[in-house]
């Protein structure tokens, strides 16, 4: 048998999309920028599908920095890895005030979120160990845990009971240490980890938790730093990270946690040892952007308003928007997949609002979930506008909101 031959075939991720070659809701092509404010098919359309929480992507204090660090460095700059070639003392200094400002004894740079999970993960968990995963955990969560080649076991979506059994269950094992691991706010429906709870049984029953708070760094907590400030269990989480993909508009991530646990993954991640180190560029431009998360609140101020904004009027007309309690806004519509394309081409074609659907199995057969991600950038009348394009939706669709239970 030939080993392309699926290639040929509808199987696979999204098989049916790839076979179509579609481009419209598989690959959408957005222009030019990223921001409220984008060209699909060669038409205007308010954007709620990009993680500029802050909306500091293009901010032009950040633009001069990249242009500038550009200018002294290329786009070459550092060449090789961190181990051998690539460690400079701006990496080392980004990596001290990373750690400072999630005040935690130190901090280690990954290259791209992805990366740093699967490092982090791979490097801290043995053969021997067992990781403990909330179920709805994001994809390089779960690829961190078959990588690691450990245990594993998952638990129930937030479910504390489910946990304490899991933990009970892999504590029966005399060998190895135990990780939990969650995220801090959970990517698809704006859902907070209950890190008190889970510090509490990880104390109890002698694990450790990593927690992945890709959106939840620099925009959760009384000044951004997260959804372990926002709980204040910032001593207490073993393992902070985070993505600069979101609120830091950037690209790369970090770990951090204690000095001798993040020496052992710098020694040990194979995710950072054996690549290229983090550009130049990313490196003094996160650093001025960290300068903007610790002394402009405004930008997270402002994201919280038009969140709020956006999820009062929602609420308002009845849509369902489940337990989120951060800016990310899931919007649960009882609909079945030909419908749900319909409504999702519907809200781009006629009322000029881009979104991105979320059909089974991340929610229950029979709903389509369209998630939207408020940003700092987006205007009073952006929210307005789309407003006026969910009632328009749920009236000509004649929605039965109330029949969908989150
Ligand atoms: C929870 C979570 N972790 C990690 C990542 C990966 O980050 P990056 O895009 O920097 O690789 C993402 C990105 O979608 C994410 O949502």
């Amino acid at each position: 048998m030939d080993i392309f031959n699926k290639c040929h075939e509808d199987g696979g991720y999204l098989g049916i999309f790839r076979m179509m070659n579609d481009k419209y809701y598989t690959r959408p092509i957005l222009n030019p920028y990223p921001g409220p404010e984008m060209e699909f098919q060669g038409k205007k359309v308010i954007t709620w599908s990009i993680n500029n929480y802050l909306g500091l992507a293009r901010n032009e204090d950040l633009h001069k920095v990249s242009i500038k660090s550009i200018k002294e460095y290329g786009s070459s700059s550092p060449m090789g890895s961190r181990m051998l070639t690539g460690n400079t003392t701006k990496h080392e200094a980004l990596e001290e005030r990373l750690a400072a400002f999630e005040k935690k004894p130190s901090a280690i740079l990954f290259n791209y979120g992805y990366l740093g999970v699967l490092g982090t993960m791979s490097s801290i968990v043995h053969r021997s160990d067992t990781i403990i995963i909330d179920k709805l955990s994001h994809a390089c969560m779960i690829d961190g845990t078959f990588l690691a080649g450990g245990k594993y076991r998952f638990y129930k979506h937030n479910d504390m009971d489910d946990l304490e059994k899991q933990l009970k269950l892999a504590r029966q094992r005399k060998t190895g240490g135990v990780l939990i691991v969650t995220e801090g706010v959970f990517g698809m429906r704006g859902d907070l980890a209950k890190l008190d709870q889970i510090c509490d049984l990880k104390d109890k029953y002698e694990a450790r938790v990593f927690v992945d708070d890709a959106h939840g760094c620099g925009v959760m907590g009384a000044t951004g730093r997260g959804t372990t400030e926002h709980f204040g269990m910032i001593d207490r989480v073993d393992l902070y990270f985070s993505t600069f993909a979101k609120a830091f508009a950037a690209i790369g991530g970090f770990t951090c946690g204690d000095k001798e646990v993040i020496r052992y993954i710098r020694y040990n991640a194979r995710t950072q040892i054996f690549a290229k180190s983090l550009p130049m560029v990313y490196v003094d431009t996160v650093n001025a952007t960290l300068d903007k998360i610790e002394k402009e609140p405004q930008h997270r101020e402002r994201l919280w308003e038009v969140a709020r904004m956006l999820q009062k009027g929602l609420k308002e007309m009845g849509y369902n928007l489940g337990d989120t309690q951060s800016p990310i806004t899931p919007v649960y519509v009882p609909a079945e997949p030909d419908v749900a394309m319909s409504i999702v081409a519907h809200l781009r074609e006629k009322e000029g609002v881009f979104v991105s659907g979320v059909m089974y199995p991340v929610v229950p057969k029979g709903v389509i979930l369209l998630r939207m991600i408020p940003t700092a950038a987006h205007s009073d009348e952006d929210v307005e506008n789309t407003l006026v394009a969910f009632k328009n939706l749920r009236d000509e669709y004649h929605l039965k909101l109330t029949e969908v239970k989150m």
